[in-house]
């Protein structure tokens, strides 16, 4: 070979490299005209504090790693879905998942069903309170979310970015990224860039919610009122 057919050889495998890498695909129109793309995903569980206790899909956002500032959102005016999904009654969830499909699942780049799919799909595969649990970290307890998160690391593979409630030292959500695409098999995680934490410090002490329990709380008051009971007994007499 010559120097021009090895230029040839190594300029079409970089064109290779890149299609299989990126998968940037178009998704919608902006505000003002301009194309929307997506090429990953954001997937936010948050903690739930209610029984039982675990993260729950907070939703499965299309990102532009190109487009950092500005994310497709609301791609399609999918008047369809009203229709075929959520037509029959309103409740909270119904409403909750009508919003997720319009403002971020229009951007995927998946049907309706795909991207339902992969959601449900995905949070079987990111098993944290698992990965947390087998390092000794429970809810009802303060952890620094380095630690976390450096657990999540050894354990996946991948940073994953923490949020904490604004202003209070307290774990929200968990955020993973991924690449785009569809079925599960075919998408595989990325680290999330920093910052790895939101609204708390690194090394502050962080709660990791536990049930609020309820039996506990009654023995506690049934107890005081006995003991002021008793005290005034005592007193009176
Ligand atoms: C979406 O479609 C409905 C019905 O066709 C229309 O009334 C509405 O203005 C559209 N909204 C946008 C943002 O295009
Ligand atoms: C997800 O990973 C991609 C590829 O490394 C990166 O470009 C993108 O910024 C990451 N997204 C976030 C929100 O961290």
């Amino acid at each position: 070979m010559n120097l021009k057919q090895v230029s040839l050889v190594v300029i079409c495998c970089f064109f290779i490299y890149k299609s299989a890498d990126s998968r940037r695909v178009a998704v919608g129109q902006g505000s003002n005209g301009e194309t929307l793309y997506t090429d990953h995903f954001i997937f936010a569980l948050q903690w739930m504090r209610i029984a039982p206790q675990r993260f729950t899909i907070k939703g499965l956002w299309p990102r532009d790693s190109l487009n950092l500032e500005k994310q497709p959102e609301y791609c399609k005016n999918d008047t369809d879905i009203d229709l075929t999904w959520f037509g029959v009654k309103k409740d909270d969830n119904v409403e909750m998942w009508r919003e997720e499909w319009l403002r971020h699942g229009t951007c995927s780049g998946l049907t309706n069903y795909q991207y339902f799919h992969l959601a449900l799909e995905l949070i079987h595969e990111v098993d944290v309170l698992n990965a947390l649990r087998s390092n000794g970290y429970y809810p009802g307890s303060h952890y620094k979310p380095m630690d976390l998160i450096n657990t999540v690391l050894n354990k996946m593979g991948v940073y994953p970015r923490i949020v904490c409630e604004h202003g209070n030292p307290m774990i929200k959500e968990i955020h993973f990224n991924f690449t785009n695409g569809y079925p599960s098999s075919s998408v595989s995680m990325l680290n999330m860039i920093p910052p790895y934490v939101m609204n708390c410090g690194q090394f502050e002490n962080i709660y990791l919610p536990a049930l609020v329990d309820k039996t506990k709380i009654l023995v506690s008051i049934s107890l005081f009122v006995l003991f002021c009971i008793s005290l005034f007994v005592i007193v009176i007499r």
